[in-house]
């Protein structure tokens, strides 16, 4: 298991890792209200969307921890995590971890039963609030640890599926396969999905060699999973993401890629998939080449409410994360000073920009999707059913 978190907590305290000073630099941040939280995940010091929807519950637990919530009765302390929550949902719009997660701590508040409490009797609405308070408290902790396990298992279910289903190995019977973003510790509580499959091939000795692109705009593949994958000295190879294309047509050693393996932000009732801009394009470019298509999706973010790809809302970004780029100074010697930071333009200030955070992969070009519960393909039909893996929530 990684030693890189990019979140900490106990009760009452959280802290999340700046993802906008890595890899230079390693520093945590102090989160202590919903603002404070609504914050860090729109500027995407952290980002990824397990991790969105563990720093979104954990800050409201912390806030609800120090008494932020002066409402003395247990429907006014229901109204309050209502309308906190609700605004920390527009934060980021496209991850559904989040929605799902601000669902369920609803539902959770709703089980204290306060439908026979006297209005006027301040001590049984004191109780009732502290009941309201423990019952979030332990369902967004549980939020937080559940993620780790849940990736483990998708580990396991992907690594699983991917050897059984390889277009091609090498001699000793290994993968080679590219990702692309971040999906690792960085993304999640731990371990990660789609870097989590590849963490789970490298500990079982089932992995040849590791791709990850640069994911322009914002870099999260070389800042971020470059990153994970050296800390973890698993043998990788960073690419633009321009060369996927020459990467999957060349047919030799470790560069004979057999899947892709991406995450998601959200994937919806048919199968389509919302995950970081241009990962349509290398499940395009991955079909053409007779290259697996793999998404690594927790079930919470499935959303069996949207039938189509079309119905995701996709977040657009400032103009600013195209036509700058911010790094550490490289100096004469050619050695990176990590303690002095830069942020240069890299094309001209004034040109129009468009911004799409994500784009949609069709069902179609999608050959597996893995799940902690196990791995869904298309039946007969061409289209996924995910029944098996959430019946609860059909
Ligand atoms: O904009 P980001 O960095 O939050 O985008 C992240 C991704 O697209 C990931 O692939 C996705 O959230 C899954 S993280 C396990």
């Amino acid at each position: 298991m990684s030693g890189l978190q990019a979140i900490r907590y106990n009760r009452g305290k959280l802290e999340v890792l700046d993802q906008l000073r890595l890899p230079h630099e390693h520093s945590y941040e102090l989160i202590r209200t919903s603002e404070e939280a609504f914050d860090c995940i729109k500027s995407m010091r952290v980002r990824g969307a397990p991790a969105i929807a563990i720093v979104a519950a954990l800050a409201h637990g912390v806030e609800l921890y120090q008494n932020a919530c002066e409402a003395p009765t247990a429907q006014g302390t229901i109204s309050y995590i209502d309308s906190r929550l609700d605004y920390l949902k527009q934060s980021r719009p496209t991850a559904v971890d989040l929605t799902n997660a601000i669902t369920h701590l609803k539902a959770v508040v709703r089980t204290v039963d306060i439908a026979s409490l006297d209005e006027s009797d301040s001590s049984a609405q004191a109780a009732a609030k502290s009941a309201i308070i423990n019952a979030y408290l332990e369902a967004a902790e549980e939020i937080f640890r559940k993620d780790t396990e849940t990736n483990l298992r998708i580990g396991e279910h992907g690594s699983r599926w991917l050897l059984a289903n390889a277009p091609v190995k090498s001699p000793e019977g290994k993968v080679s396969v590219l990702t692309h973003c971040n999906t690792g510790s960085l993304a999640t509580s731990g371990h990660g999905t789609a870097l989590g499959i590849i963490r789970s091939l490298h500990s079982a000795g089932n992995l040849h060699h590791a791709f990850c692109t640069e994911t322009r705009p914002y870099n999260q593949g070389s800042r971020l999973t470059a990153f994970e994958l050296v800390y973890e000295r698993i043998p990788a190879t960073l690419i633009t993401d321009s060369m996927a294309g020459a990467l999957f047509a060349t047919r030799k050693a470790e560069k004979h890629i057999a899947a892709v393996i991406v995450g998601a932000d959200r994937v919806v009732r048919n199968g389509d998939t919302a995950n970081k801009v241009g990962t349509y394009a290398l499940a395009v470019l991955a079909r053409y080449h007779g290259i697996k298509f793999i998404v690594a999706a927790p079930t919470t973010s499935i959303d069996l409410q949207t039938t189509t790809g079309a119905d995701i809302k996709i977040e657009e970004r400032k103009r600013e994360e195209l036509t700058q780029i911010s790094g550490a100074v490289v100096g004469a010697d050619g050695k990176v000073d990590v303690s002095r930071t830069v942020r240069v333009a890299t094309a001209h200030q004034e040109i129009d920009v468009w911004n799409p955070a994500f784009d949609v992969t069709p069902a179609d070009l999608i050959d597996a999707i893995v799940t902690e519960q196990g791995v869904v393909e298309k039946g007969e039909s061409g289209s996924f059913d995910f029944r098996g893996v959430m019946p609860e929530r059909w």
